[in-house]
Formats: C-alpha cells, sequence, structure tokens
C-alpha cells in the first residue's frame, strides 16, 4: 500500500443509505462453471429485485473484462486478481446500500473466502450454481468447450483449469434440473425469509 494516505469517513453512512432504501445491503455472489446459468439466474433475479423497488446491480465476468479488467487473462494469479478487484467494487456497492449480483466463475475457495472476509457478517452470500461438467459442455452457448476441447483454448474451467465447488455455501441453486425462473424464484424466497429484500 502506498505511503501518506488518509482513510476519510463517508458523510451519509451505509446504515442511513439503507434505511432509505429500507432494504439490506449484500453481495450475491454466484459461482459456477462456465454456462451453468450464473449471469442468467443473477440477472433474472435482478429484475425482480428492480421491480419490487430493490437497489440493485449485477456484475458479470464477460462485461467487467471488457473493461475494468481487460488487462486479465486465464491464468490463476490473473483470475485471483480478477475476483480481487470485483470484491472491493462489491464492497463499494454494499457501501453505497445496494444489492450486487456478481457473476463470475470464481473457481477457488481462497479467493472467495477473501471478498466474504472484506465485508462484515450477513454481507456476502455465497450462491453455488450447481452443474455438471457434462451438462455445461452440452449447452455450449459459445462454443467455448469445444474450443477448450480442442486445445483452441487454454486453461479451461473445468476442462484444463480447476473448479473447486463451495465448500459451505449460504445457497445451492440446482441449475441442472431447474429453471433460470425457478432458481430465481428459490433465492426470491430464501432472501424475503431473511428480511433481506422488499
Ligand atoms: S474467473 O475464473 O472468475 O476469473 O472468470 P470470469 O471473470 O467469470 O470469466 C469467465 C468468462 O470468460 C470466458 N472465458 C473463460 N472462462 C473460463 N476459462 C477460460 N479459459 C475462459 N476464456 C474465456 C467465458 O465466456 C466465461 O463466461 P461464463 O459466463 O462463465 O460462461
Amino acid at each position: 500500500m502506498s505511503s501518506n494516505i488518509v482513510w476519510h469517513d463517508a458523510s451519509i453512512s451505509k446504515t442511513e443509505r439503507r434505511d432509505k432504501n429500507n432494504h439490506h445491503s449484500f453481495i450475491l455472489w454466484f459461482t459456477g462453471l462456465s454456462a451453468s446459468g450464473k449471469s442468467s439466474i443473477a440477472n433474472a433475479l435482478a429484475q425482480e429485485l428492480f421491480e419490487r423497488g430493490n437497489q440493485t446491480f449485477v456484475l458479470d465476468g464477460d462485461n467487467i473484462r471488457h473493461g475494468l479488467n481487460k488487462d486479465l487473462g486465464f491464468d490463476e494469479n490473473s483470475r485471483k486478481e480478477n475476483i480481487r478487484r470485483i470484491g472491493e467494487v462489491s464492497k463499494l456497492f454494499v457501501e453505497s446500500g445496494q444489492i450486487v449480483l456478481t457473476a463470475f466463475i470464481s473457481p477457488y475457495q481462497e479467493d472467495r473466502d477473501t471478498v466474504r472476509a472484506l465485508v462484515a457478517e450477513g454481507e456476502f452470500i455465497e450462491v453455488y450454481v450447481k452443474c455438471s461438467v457434462e451438462e455445461c459442455e452440452r449447452r455450449d452457448p459459445k462454443g467455448l468447450y469445444k474450443k477448450a476441447r480442442n486445445e483452441e483454448i487454454k486453461n479451461f474451467t473445468g476442462i484444463s483449469a480447476p473448479y473447486e465447488a463451495p465448500e459451505n455455501p449460504e445457497i445451492v441453486v440446482d441449475s441442472e434440473n431447474f429453471s433460470i425462473e425457478e432458481c430465481a424464484q428459490q433465492l426470491i424466497q430464501i432472501l424475503s425469509s431473511k428480511n433481506y429484500i422488499k
């Protein structure tokens, strides 16, 4: 860290922002293989939350890699840095009183735990989007699994790079056997029962 830098407290607190929004602010951290449905579920859920009057925003792997993280590749250190930056950005969203939905493969448990440790208890909810590699490969919406099998893409998660399934996620959605809409509704029910959303 640089020296000679001083932290400034914000004039509007996180609590004041939450009170005004009338809902909790937190990170809903979706993790799962490519083509497991992370982005689709996060966006379906965000739409529903928005319609109910919640302040929400989706951060998506493919999109963030077009801008903020366009300098990063898919080797282990780049993925680590990808998740570290997203964790910091997500924390800012939590401070701003919003519900942030993140859709990143985030293959390493250690990196997800690092993000968890950045925020307070109850502000990080790990959602495992559970779908087998066989089913993801069968879907292959972007043709990436095919390229990975042909070795046109190196370090492809689930094929030639590891994916560590969450050890103790708060929520598991089974996107192999339930539709996007059903998974989103399951999440709405869980978040409602915790009084985290409007
Ligand atoms: S990570 O592991 O969290 O840093 O990855 P993420 O930022 O979520 O980016 C995943 C998307 O990048 C595309 N892509 C790859 N994924 C995995 N491995 C390799 N080598 C790779 N190369 C490109 C792919 O479209 C991922 O999008 P999703 O939405 O997960 O399918």
